[in-house]
């Protein structure tokens, strides 16, 4: 047996694809979606993403507005570049960059951002209505691409055992919850787990958001599973996920490749939710989402 690759620059066309129609329709009628980007100093990973973004952006025809705040800015210094985008009736999605430098609290700057406004959904009122099993306007971006992947591929989610590794607030926690609203049966795994393999190994879908190059090896998984690879680590000069291809894919039933897996995803979702939130607030008829 092989696994199935789930071709994540497929889905993210697809969903890319759908977004431009809604986007095109509400610029015919007068309302050009915006997207602002806070990019607060100069790491080189986070400059790329952000030029990966602004440059869907734009070919879906957005208006971008992208802030670079020097990285030694302080938290006022963000928190003044988010509201001014709050109060800009233009910009209907925000994206703060993450990780921030050290000196700047990254709670104290999602806290002011608009909840409408939330490109990323990591606001606490959205990250607050997705614990609650509530449907948010929108969901983190990540994690939304994944979900968005199993279902393209009919990968069965109800009752199926779920395991997340990794309990960021940007990936593993509402990926768990996700999940546990598709009616998963959800663990969720971190650096302090017992024995991490064998709680692996009881998964029928495995999420792995560890930020370890080809930590999940076979000895992870369960044959036939659907593994979900999160990582991306660049191992000279190479982007390499979290899960081991060569002896994982034998193994799996599916599997999402790094590149070209959860990364145009991402992109894909960030797109899906500007557009969503644009619709939502001042976008007269036209659907939100049409999922
Ligand atoms: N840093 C890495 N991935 C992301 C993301 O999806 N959103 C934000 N805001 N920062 C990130």
């Amino acid at each position: 047996m092989s696994a199935v690759i789930i071709d994540g620059r497929a889905v993210a066309a697809a969903v890319r694809e759908e977004v431009g129609a809604r986007a095109r329709e509400l610029t015919e009628s007068g309302i050009r979606p915006g997207l602002g980007v806070v990019l607060c100093g100069e790491n080189p990973a986070s400059q790329i993403y952000v030029r990966n973004k602004g440059k869907a952006a734009e070919e879906l025809g957005l208006r971008v507005d992208q802030q670079t705040p020097p990285g030694d800015s302080s938290t006022a210094d963000i928190v003044s570049v988010v509201q001014r985008m709050n109060d800009d009736d233009g910009i209907d999605g925000i994206l703060v960059q993450l990780p921030l430098p050290s000196q700047i609290d990254p709670d104290a700057v999602l806290d002011v951002l608009r909840p409408d406004k939330d490109a990323d959904g990591l606001h606490p009122l959205n990250m607050g209505l997705l614990a609650q099993g509530a449907k948010p306007p929108v969901v983190a971006c990540t994690p939304a691409g994944c979900m968005e992947m199993l279902r393209r591929y009919d990968v069965p989610l109800r009752g199926s055992r779920a395991v997340v590794v990794g309990r960021s607030a940007l990936v593993g926690r509402p990926m768990a919850m996700l999940l546990v609203n598709a009616d998963c049966t959800v663990t969720m795994c971190h650096s302090r787990t017992v024995d991490l393999p064998a709680a692996c190994r009881e998964a029928d879908i495995l999420i792995a958001a560890i930020g370890r190059a080809g930590m999940i090896t076979a000895d992870y998984v369960k044959p036939g599973a659907c593994v979900v690879d999160v990582g991306t680590s660049r191992v000279d000069g190479k982007l390499r996920g979290d899960v081991d291809r060569e002896s994982v894919e034998p193994v799996a039933g599916w599997l999402t490749p790094v590149p070209g897996g959860v990364g145009p995803m991402t992109i894909a979702m960030l797109m899906h939710n500007t557009v969503a939130l644009c619709a939502a607030r001042r976008g007269a008829g036209v659907p939100a989402s049409p999922r």
